[in-house]
């Protein structure tokens, strides 16, 4: 048996099609079910669905066998005992930081300001702000990052962005672009080696129908 870890929502729709090129279905709807395992046509290949911040980990510690995942999770939880063939181009976004639409983040940067900043993406975000030189404390939030600057509960955010109206909606900009994000296949070494035939089909069948650049 061959298991998929998949988040609900974008992850698992993105990856529908690349299951398809394999000749895989799933044969639940996961926003009408309540069942955290699905089958699939494949008597052999079933999903399962965890938090998008839990795909990395099971699959490291072999609760699953292959996961997709974006590469901020990945990044942000290390990717100790995974191996990541290959980049879906799926789910593609980018991680910025934006302010306040009236905040003046490059002279807050240039004066050595301390810039309080609020993010999901801590690990990611210490890293970018140290490499810049801005002394930053960080806020760790769970989500709706937006809110932060609004309520004066910090000066940036690290968050992901894609069309920019989740930004625009809420008033703010974005000043800096930090990284192009997509969603990595990511597999189990051990299973890699167990289950090397079944999973090197898979892995063939995602790459053949990873969507083209020009088509996103
Ligand atoms: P959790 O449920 O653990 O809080 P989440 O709500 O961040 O996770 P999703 O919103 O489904 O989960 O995002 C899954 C992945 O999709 C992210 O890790 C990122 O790589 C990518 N992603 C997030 N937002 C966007 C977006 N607006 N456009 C494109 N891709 C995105
Ligand atoms: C993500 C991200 C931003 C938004 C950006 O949230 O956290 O809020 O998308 O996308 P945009 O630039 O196209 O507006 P998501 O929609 O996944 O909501 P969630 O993280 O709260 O699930």
């Amino acid at each position: 048996m061959i298991t998929l870890a998949l988040s609900k929502g974008r992850i698992f729709e993105e990856t529908m099609p690349l299951l398809a090129a394999a000749g895989i279905e799933v044969t639940e709807d996961p926003e009408k079910s309540r069942k955290l395992i699905l089958a699939t046509t494949n008597p052999d290949v079933r999903v399962v669905l965890v938090r998008a911040s839990d795909v990395p980990t099971y699959v490291q510690y072999g609760g699953a066998d292959l996961g997709v995942t974006g590469l901020d999770v990945l990044l942000e939880h290390g990717n100790q005992g995974l191996y990541q063939p290959l980049d879906l181009r799926i789910a593609a976004c980018r991680l910025s930081v934006a302010v306040r639409a009236d905040y003046d983040y490059a002279t807050a940067v240039r004066q050595g300001s301390r810039l309080k900043v609020a993010t999901k993406y801590v690990g990611l975000a210490r890293d970018f702000f140290a490499t810049k030189g801005v002394h930053v404390d960080l806020i760790k939030l769970y989500g709706s990052m937006e809110l932060a600057p609004l309520t004066g509960l910090a000066d940036a955010i690290v968050d992901l962005v894609s069309t920019g109206n989740t930004l625009k909606a809420n008033h703010l900009v974005e000043v800096e672009r930090i990284m192009d994000i997509s969603a990595r296949l990511v597999i189990n070494q051990a299973a890699l080696k167990l289950k090397r035939e079944p999973i090197r089909r898979i892995v063939e069948a995602f790459e053949s129908a990873i969507p083209s650049v020009a088509a996103q």
